[in-house]
């Protein structure tokens, strides 16, 4: 629709006769549009006009529905920001009960219900049945029945005889049409289709954000926002909330009539609903499976919590056969995802000292399964969020563990506080060493004062041996520990000062083992510089930041020289990392110790000269790389930049042309043809040598 068509931009004197019909065509037409754009960036995620001038049209139409209230259209994009209160919600009758399901909790079980089915249908074990799958949104279950394509009423799901009126807040929802769309498809008289209303990730970060901010209360997941959110009496604010819905089953309708899940799913994109995009439709059930797994994978990436994924037999007319048992349809079932939420109580905290000091208190937990794995604890990272979530010991806690993250607390169950508790503070004093623990102005942690603080010596000891440090093999965090405790090593260089008879003089060390230690201390002596600075240990210097250090400053000299400025000259080295190397090697007790070192015969090479940019490298011009599987080090991107800044070339696929392949972890069929093209193969550290990094 032109802007003309509009009357948007239209001289006021065309206005003139106070033609009635004109402004209500207007009006018509201005939500039309209006709805129609917030269809285009809401449900398909292409809008077609800037925020700016939906806005303007917007304010258009506000303006004239004001003047004309009676012109006001049921689905008017202006409903959106949520009508009066309410005094409490009425209740509706589902006119078909809305369902739940029955889980499968394994791949067996998920077999197991396709068999069943089969049975139920008198088919033969061997026969193939087309399912749809659809990931198991993990938000609150609504019902929206719609006559003539407007929408009537929005219900939840209540005990699925009976749910709440929630209309005026699903309304704000713009995820939900207000009218269906004809368009495409005819609208029946009466549709009533049932899906899930959700808080989306971003959406949800950003709330509870704002709510922490405003020191309101903050909600556990956005699950349990969403519930909030569609609970209040006023609308108006579930409209600030961003809440969205998927549909997904169809409830009581007149006049339609669907031969298959599938082509309900159709329907529904055609009336304007927003249907889940990574549904899909599976002849069999070994596509079901597949799907489960890529589903799985695809779990952190999505903008929405799903709890598992819901296979449905897509004919309706086998559906019908099928029927209910209970409460949960036979031609439908869950397979559910491991839990990434969890409760349980805190049994105690206990005070971490790291390397740098900071005492960090950590809850020890009831042991839980979360997500496949048993937790037993948790960081509660600081004071300051102990006090924020008012951890106690003896609460019981929401805890999470989403990905690979460290399990944390999310919150305190208040209801379940035992009464004698008391509000938790860390101890001023290092609960290892006794040494004062003091909190610098501005900053969160509190830090163990004391020079000689075992706990600190004990975390810098086994960051210096670490395999990506000075990598010294066979020590680990036991023999660490026993040899600060007998106070054989009381400064870092003490470790290459014990001898045969010390190590043998520890419980369980053989001969053997010790000699074999010794000899591995030796051999880690033959290090690199950025080894060398990395295993030292110095605030903010990881392993990137000291390979870069090291090309920049390539000896300890240059390194004792360098001027703050200097520091903060290197790419990608801030002036928080720059003051920190500074202060570090003008340390005089920094200095005593790195000299020390290097008296007992550690020995850290200086990287090879670096590549100037746009200077060839002879083991890189013209030749042609292919990288694949996992880096550990960087992104594939960024080991092709890499390669192409030293004038090589980095191709997609293997062939007779292809010198290098660099493999990374979980290499797959490329490096199959690359081993039987006889193509050089790289692992990683093979190509970080190349590049005069780390070897
Ligand atoms: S179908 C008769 N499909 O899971 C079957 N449910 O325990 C009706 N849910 O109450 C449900 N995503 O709130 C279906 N794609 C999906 C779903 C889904 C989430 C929820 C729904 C239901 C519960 C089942």
């Amino acid at each position: 629709m032109s802007h003309d068509q509009l009357g948007l931009f239209a001289p006021s004197h065309d206005d003139t006769s106070d033609d009635t019909n004109n402004i209500q065509q207007q009006i018509n037409e201005l939500t039309d549009d209006l709805n129609e754009h917030a269809h285009r960036y809401y449900v398909l995620d292409d809008p077609i006009i800037s925020d700016a001038e939906y806005d303007r049209r917007y304010r258009k139409l506000e303006a004239l529905e004001k003047e004309h209230p009676q012109w006001k259209r049921p689905d008017s994009p202006t409903l959106r920001v949520g009508g009066p209160p309410l005094e409490h919600f009425e209740k509706v009758q589902h006119r078909v009960p809305m369902l739940s399901l029955a889980n499968a909790m394994d791949e067996a079980e998920m077999r197991e219900f396709d068999q069943r089915i089969k049975r139920h249908l008198k088919m033969p074990a061997s026969a193939s049945i087309d399912y749809v799958i659809e990931p198991k949104i993990d938000g609150i279950a609504i019902s929206l029945l719609y006559e003539n394509g407007v929408l009537i009423t929005g219900a939840t799901r209540g005990d699925g005889v009976a749910g709440e009126d929630i209309t005026n807040n699903l309304k704000t929802i713009r995820t939900i049409p207000l009218q269906l769309s004809d368009k495409d498809r005819k609208i029946p008289p009466v549709l009533e289709v049932r899906g899930e209303a959700y808080f989306p990730r971003g959406a949800f970060d950003a709330f509870n954000a704002k709510m922490l901010a405003n020191d309101e209360k903050t909600f556990a997941n956005p699950r349990n926002a969403t519930a909030g959110s569609l609970k209040q009496l006023d609308p108006k604010i579930t409209a600030q909330r961003s809440l969205a819905a998927f549909v997904y089953a169809p409830g009581y309708s007149e006049g339609v009539e669907f031969d298959t899940h599938w082509d309900f799913l159709q329907a529904l994109k055609h009336w304007g609903f927003q249907v889940n995009p990574i549904s899909q439709l599976c002849s069999g059930l070994d596509p079901v499976v597949e799907g489960y797994h890529n589903l799985m994978e695809q779990r952190p990436t999505l903008d929405y919590d799903i709890d598992g994924m819901v296979i449905k037999v897509n004919d309706y007319d086998l559906q019908e056969r099928l029927g209910a048992v209970a409460k949960s349809p036979r031609w439908a079932i869950a397979f559910k995802f491991p839990a990434q939420q969890e409760t349980t109580q805190i049994e105690t905290i206990e005070v971490q000292v790291g390397r740098t000091g900071a005492l960090t208190p950590v809850a020890h937990l009831a042991p839980v399964q979360v997500g496949g794995v048993t937790v037993s604890r948790a960081t509660l990272h600081n004071q300051d969020e102990i006090d924020r979530k008012d951890i106690r010991i003896g609460d019981t806690v929401v805890i999470q563990r989403a990905g690979d993250v460290i399990p944390e607390v999310v919150q305190v169950i208040m209801d379940l506080r035992p009464e004698d508790s008391e509000a938790y503070v860390l101890p001023n004093v290092c609960p290892v060493c006794g040494s004062e623990a003091e909190r610098a102005p501005g900053e969160a942690v509190m830090t163990c004062t004391g020079l000689d603080c075992p706990a600190k010596l004990k975390a810098s000891l086994q960051h210096f041996s670490a395999r990506k440090a000075m990598n010294i093999e066979g020590l680990g965090k036991k023999l660490i520990e026993q040899v600060v405790d007998a106070e054989m090593v009381v400064h870092l260089s003490d470790l290459f000062r014990i001898d045969f008879d010390g190590w043998t003089s520890l419980e369980r060390m053989g001969e053997k083992s010790a000699q074999k230690l010794l000899d591995n201390l030796d051999k880690s002596k033959d290090t690199t510089l950025s080894r060398f600075l990395f295993a030292l240990g110095i605030r903010h210097v990881g392993e990137r930041t000291a390979q870069v250090v090291a090309q920049a400053f390539p000896s300890l000299d240059q390194l004792y020289n360098a001027s703050l400025h200097e520091l903060e000259c290197v790419q990608d080295v801030g002036p928080i990392v720059a003051s920190s190397i500074h202060r570090f090697f003008n340390q005089e007790k920094n200095r005593a110790m790195i000299e020390e070192l290097l008296e007992l015969g550690v020995n850290p090479e200086p990287p090879p000269p670096p590549v100037e940019a746009g200077e060839a490298d002879p083991s890189f011009a013209d030749k042609t790389f292919v990288i694949t599987g996992t880096l550990q080090t960087r992104s594939r991107n960024e080991a092709k930049a890499q390669i192409e800044e030293r004038g090589g070339k980095v191709s997609g696929s293997v062939s007779r042309k292809t010198d290098f392949l660099v493999a990374g972890d979980a290499a797959g069929s490329k490096l199959r043809k690359a081993q039987d093209l006889g193509v050089t193969v790289l692992t990683e550290e093979d190509f970080l040598a190349m590049l005069g990094e780390n070897a």
